[in-house]
């Protein structure tokens, strides 16, 4: 039985695990920030009035419903606030799946009959990568630029790739499995020197570095809320002002100015909206200098106990909070149940783990070896994390890890 309990106290969360064998509880050390976040407290605390009480309908002209828009408009800044975008440019989507969806498949729709080519890369996300597919086969071209061994994209090889029927360039920011940060900037100015239509899914980025959309140059870019400590299953799509309307992947009512259809879920819109104010204030605080500082810890600790570590993805251009290791000679899909065991949560880049049959498709693209792929594990730390525990993990892994040598030199 899983039992999550809310408390104000050093994290802002504290995950239990009841252990019916052993009857006690074991205290988590959750280090899988880039698979999803805890809620914020305050984020729960400004849903539950909206859930019980506020239930209108945002569509509806009497008072329910005018105060139901008002939360809406109040989210819409707050999201807005965060990447320097304007209240009228954020679409609310159910995350940053369908935002990715409603970019690719609604720029490639609008064209009708003849719909061009797209540029992407590699070692995006499957909500990329998967309608990129669909599209192919409905006869669009997309060109899937590769990444150099740290997870970058070679910006001439972009420059060369751009052609007359280019309809788009969708390329992340950040990637959820390495860290690794794309130059953003600069292939915003690419994009707008040819022309071509620019996003980017910032799913990872955002709450966790600082986000401009002026900056970036950009005229799409998604967010997800449950990566900033807002709930699940609610995100946006910035579209900038002035773009031709899209073709609508989710059609129906009139609802986000015929953007996306369907009654809004304003209790989580609005735990989203106050995730991204708390997002922005600490970005403001300088809280991600001292994550980027923890994680450097973390990884001088393990390196410290653990002999046959290798930094995977780019050690410079990098989220603050994410640090993937392969540890040689070690099975991650067995480290991450082991630590699972101990309390402590991470995840892997090797199939067996990852609910795929497919080692990481990220790590393939990086030319990472299958022996180091199968290695892998990846740290993706929060604010909340603390030394002491850090320090719990690497003592942790210098137990498991020569015991998991073992057992695996012995399986091969
Ligand atoms: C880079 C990236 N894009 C998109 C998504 C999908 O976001 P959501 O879970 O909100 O659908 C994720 C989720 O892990 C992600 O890491």
């Amino acid at each position: 039985m899983v039992n999550i309990k809310l408390s104000h106290s050093s994290s802002f969360y504290v995950c239990s695990h009841f252990n019916p064998h052993k009857n006690f509880i074991l205290q988590k050390i959750y280090l899988d920030h880039n698979a999803t976040t805890p809620i914020h407290p305050e984020v729960l605390e400004v849903m539950l009035p909206v859930m019980r009480e506020f239930f209108g309908n945002p569509s509806s002209i009497h008072s329910e419903g005018r105060k139901a828009r008002v939360f809406l408009d109040e989210a819409r800044e707050q999201v807005a606030d965060l990447i320097g975008a304007t209240p009228g440019e954020i679409i609310f989507t159910s995350g940053g799946t369908e935002s990715n969806n409603m970019v690719l498949l609604g720029v490639a729709l609008s064209r009708q009959k003849n719909y061009g080519r797209i540029i992407t890369c590699e070692i995006e996300h499957p909500s990329i990568l998967n309608p990129c597919k669909q599209l192919e086969q409905l006869g669009l071209k997309i060109d899937c630029l590769p990444v150099n061994p740290k997870g970058r994209i070679d910006l001439e090889r972009l420059e060369e790739t751009i052609q007359d029927s280019t309809v788009l360039i969708s390329l992340q920011h950040s990637n959820s499995e390495v860290g690794t940060l794309q130059d953003i900037e600069k292939i915003g100015e690419i994009s707008r020197e040819n022309p071509v239509t620019f996003h980017t899914d910032a799913v990872q980025s955002v709450g966790k570095i600082p986000v401009d959309v002026k900056n970036f140059s950009v005229d799409f870019l998604s967010i997800s809320s449950h990566k900033l400590n807002g709930p699940k299953g609610v995100g946006a799509l910035f579209m900038k002002r002035g773009l031709p309307a899209l073709f609508s992947t989710q059609s129906g009512g009139n609802q986000e100015k015929k953007r996306r259809g369907g009654t809004e879920n304003v209790a989580a819109i609005v735990g989203f909206g106050k995730a991204c104010e708390l997002a922005k204030t600490k970005l403001e605080s300088g809280a991600m200098n001292s994550l980027a500082n923890l994680r450097d810890y973390f990884f001088q600790r393990i390196k410290a106990l653990v002999p046959g570590i290798e930094l995977l993805g780019d050690k410079k251009f990098r989220l603050p909070n994410t640090l993937n290791l392969s540890i040689d000679g070690a099975d991650g899909g067995t480290l991450l149940i082991g630590l699972d065991v101990e309390g402590i949560s991470v995840s892997t880049g090797s199939a067996c783990s990852s609910g795929s049959s497919l080692p990481s498709h990220v790590l393939t693209a990086m030319q990472v070896p299958e022996r180091r792929i199968n290695s892998s594990l990846r740290f993706s730390l929060g604010i909340l994390n603390t030394r002491e525990e850090l320090d719990i993990v690497a003592k942790t892994l210098a137990r498991l890890v020569p015991l998991n040598r073992k057992n695996t030199i012995a399986v091969a």
